[in-house]
């Protein structure tokens, strides 16, 4: 191996035909999620002019902060999209005083930092940035809206933005959860101004808008819609596609009417779960809490109609037939969903979950289409968590179908004449203080004159629980069989971010070691996600294999000494000989944004542009996508999860991976593995819930999503019941790899490990410390050298390792 580094990227700035691909499809995939909320007839417009308002109008929030965030080329914003779109929009002034409004916010927080940092160095530069952390930008929520300001207009639109990101949640107050009394004030008086107002809301999960629902005539859920989020919303206010988007999350009427006013813990670093499985609609429904939007809705231009054909059950196989009709007058697509209703006499439940669901095509007018449905009972049982088995209890079974779960109406009815035991299973992660689940009687349905389909017992799923190594290659083996556990160790833990990196990816988060080159073994490149790759939109190499900046310093770093020394430091930048690398990645919508198209073959496409992004970029690993359940509305990372229901955000991450993985020699992360559902104290905070939730509601999404073979899994940063999630047998062993067969490398989130010693985190199923630095290393070698830590465990480790390394495409030729 005689190279001294890699590169990979494009060589100029231009765009190439995979990026402009990207960005249209990036647009289809917001135009598929976007859901029409209210329409009393005024979308799509009809050449009407708008008078535009709102902190999103012209500040579109493209996507969530942190690390899943993206540096896109250019984003385009509502205003250009509906220009775009042929709209004409009359309201210039107040804009530009927004905008006027919103640097004059930025200059002050920028002149508040720089006072407080005044003082610092050289010498103490991450005290520095850490300092600088503590300020934050706020988001301005608008400008007030004047007598002036109110231009004839046809139709006035107001878009509300919300920014989120990881490290914080969201908050119960105005201008956040809550409208800020001068929105209220100005969507009251466009409302009393204008016949017709349209508000858009741009913000990665729900906000209540229940106050002002009634004085809207036309409200539209615009997620963070990605680098293309104003031309798709433009396409579909103008006509040109009819909206097609469904919730995946229930709209409460008030944050009152969510479990998690009541049980969420906040602050404290324990959480207690008294809601069990009863999640979003899960609780609504049980609890008979009317919502303002129900889960799975979404409105049309058109109407359709949904219509039983016939079912099927083979085994524990169902599938169900539907004939979906375009009744209305304009083209659009429709989601077929199914829900299943289980008794509920032996074990409380749920009133009814979603099973299966499907989009059709666009259907023209009066065009029709056959949608088949599938599920498998085996895996649909309720956890006896006293037998530690899962269960289908005798009775009668009602398949409900329809638009959305209130809408769906039961069409048939499985029947069971005896308990079927589905799986069994071994007890795992024990709650450590004994409570007890909140437990809800929901009504049955009338299901007279309903065809009924009886269920043949089926066989239960069992599991071995001995943990061999994963199966090698040849060559990985003679890794194995050779290398000294010093080695070894590289291959258990990242490579660091201040260490040589063999394969230069400017702003990738992490990689594996470079230190096993001299062996043949070369280190592999992870990047952020879910929303696309984060890395640096360009950066430069020397000759010698050192990085360079382009032209200036990043903007994150242009504080204090370092932006008024930085131009002066030459050596920090490209010189012409030096080889520059450009890395212009896709902002997809948001994950929410995404799972809200309920559209799994866009999923796969999806994934597979990032998958090729990926391969250009030199990016053997995506950290994405993240499934974590969206168990409260104030998650500060919703916006990077799917739904409050794990079958969608399953088939959502199932879909997505598989679209990354068909590209060959790249794959995803799935994560945050498990129960990472706040991010208050998110590094500490103890995640107590009983078994059952743990497995039908926040582990049922990762299981489906590893029916695509992820390469890697993440665990989360909390305590499950007590123990880590990084350092967690149960979860990433037992359940993980016995009981569903996981044959990928699972690592650390970013320090998750630190609360732990290493070896054990080893020992009990993490294959790989991240990021890794020295002192993991060093503390890895005591631990090898006075025995707590054996070569076994290291094996682990290195197998999956290599496996990964050795399947990746920047690794050929080695
Ligand atoms: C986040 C992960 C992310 C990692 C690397 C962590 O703080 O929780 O989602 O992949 O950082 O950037």
């Amino acid at each position: 191996m005689k190279e001294k580094f890699r590169v990979y990227g494009e060589r100029t700035p231009k765009a190439t035909e995979r990026e402009l691909f990207n960005r249209k499809l990036s647009k289809i995939a917001a135009e598929e999620g976007i859901v029409l909320l209210k329409n009393e007839g005024v979308l799509p417009l009809q050449g009407e002019t708008v008078a535009l308002f709102g902190n999103g109008a012209r500040l579109t929030v493209k996507g969530g902060s942190g690390s899943g965030d993206v540096h896109e080329r250019y984003s385009v914003n509502v205003e250009d999209g509906l220009k775009n779109n042929g709209i004409s929009v009359v309201t210039s002034p107040w804009l530009e005083r927004f905008s006027a409004e919103y640097e004059h916010d930025k200059k002050d927080y920028v002149d508040r930092v720089e006072k407080a940092i005044k003082g610092y160095k050289v010498w103490n530069v991450m005290a520095m940035f850490q300092k600088i952390g503590e300020f934050k930008l706020a988001y301005p929520t608008g400008d007030k809206i004047t007598k002036d300001d109110l231009v004839k207009a046809d139709v006035a639109m107001y878009v509300i933005a919300r920014q989120a990101g990881e490290g914080d949640d969201r908050k119960l107050e105005k201008g956040d959860y809550l409208l800020s009394d001068l929105e209220k004030k100005n969507i009251d008086l466009l409302a009393r101004t204008y016949r017709k107002v349209i508000l858009v809301i741009n913000a990665g999960s729900i906000i209540d808008i229940a106050p002002i629902e009634h004085e809207v005539q036309a409200i539209v859920y615009l997620g963070q819609p990605g680098e293309e989020g104003g031309n798709a919303l433009g396409e579909i206010v103008s006509g040109k596609v009819s909206p097609s988007g469904k919730l995946t999350d229930t709209w409460g009427m008030t944050y009152a009417d969510y479990p998690t006013a009541a049980f969420r813990q906040d602050e404290k670093l324990e959480e207690y779960y008294y809601e069990g499985i009863y999640v979003g609609y899960r609780y609504f429904e049980a609890k008979g809490h009317r919502p303002l939007y129900p889960f799975g809705y979404g409105l049309s231009y058109t109407t359709f109609n949904t219509a039983y054909q016939s079912l099927e059950v083979d085994g524990s196989s169902v599938r169900l037939r539907a004939k979906v009709t375009n009744v209305g007058a304009k083209a659009g697509k429709e989601v077929a969903e199914l829900y299943l209703a289980r008794p509920n006499r032996k074990l409380p439940g749920e009133k009814k979950f979603l099973v299966a669901y499907k989009k059709t095509k666009v259907l023209q007018p009066g065009e029709e289409e056959e949608v088949t449905l599938v599920f498998d009972l085996a895996k649909v049982g309720a956890y006896d968590e006293k037998e530690s088995r899962f269960f289908l209890e005798e009775g009668s079974y009602g398949l409900y179908l329809g638009g959305d779960v209130l809408e769906a109406k039961p069409v048939a009815v499985l029947l069971l004449k005896e308990d079927i035991v589905t799986e069994i299973v071994s007890k795992s992660c024990p709650k450590k203080r004994d409570f007890v689940d909140l437990a809800l009687s929901t009504a049955k349905d009338d299901y007279e004159g309903l065809p009924v389909f009886e269920v043949e017992k089926f066989q239960p799923i069992t599991h071995s629980y001995d943990y061999p190594l994963p199966q090698v290659s040849p060559k990985v083996q003679h890794y194995l069989d050779t290398l000294s556990n010093k080695e070894l160790a590289r291959l258990a833990m990242g490579g660091g971010f201040f260490s040589k990196h063999f394969i230069r990816v400017p702003g990738a988060a992490g990689n594996t070691t470079s230190r096993l080159l001299q062996k043949g073994i070369p280190p592999i490149i992870m990047s952020d996600g879910p929303a696309g790759i984060n890395l640096l939109q360009n950066g430069a190499v020397t000759r010698s294999g050192m990085t360079r900046y382009i032209g200036s310093l990043p903007e994150q770093w242009q504080w204090g000494w370092l932006k008024k020394w930085g131009p002066k430091l030459k050596f920090l930048y490209a010189k012409d000989k030096d080889i520059k690398i450009y890395q212009y990645c896709t902002a997809w919508p948001n994950a929410t944004l995404l799972a809200m198209s309920w559209n799994d073959d866009l999923l796969f496409e999806v994934g597979k542009a990032v998958g090729t992004e990926m391969r250009a970029m030199g990016v053997t690993l995506w950290l994405a996508p993240a499934l974590n359940i969206h168990r409260d509305p104030l998650c500060g990372r919703n916006f990077e999860y799917y739904s409050e229901d794990p079958l969608i955000s399953g088939h959502m991450a199932r879909s997505i991976t598989m679209g990354v993985q068909s590209v060959g020699g790249v794959g995803v992360t799935i994560k945050h593995f498990a129960c990472n559902n706040r991010e208050n104290n998110r590094t500490e905070v103890n995640s107590n819930l009983s078994e059952r939730a743990l497995r039908e509601i926040y582990l049922r999404g990762f299981r489906i999503a590893l029916e695509a073979r992820p390469w890697a899994l993440m665990s989360s940063y909390n305590r499950i019941n007590g123990v880590y999630a990084a350092d967690n047998r149960d979860l990433l062993v037992k359940i993980l790899r016995n009981e569903w067969g996981y044959e990928g490398l699972v690592m650390s989130d970013w320090d998750g490990a630190d609360h732990s010693k290493y070896e054990s985190v080893l020992r009990n199923g993490n294959n790989m410390i991240m990021p890794g630095r020295k002192e993991v290393y060093q503390k890895l070698l005591a631990a090898i050298k006075d025995g707590r830590l054996d070569r076994k465990t290291l094996l682990y480790s290195a197998a999956y390792a290599l496996n990964l390394i050795f399947a990746a495409a920047t690794s050929q030729g080695f």
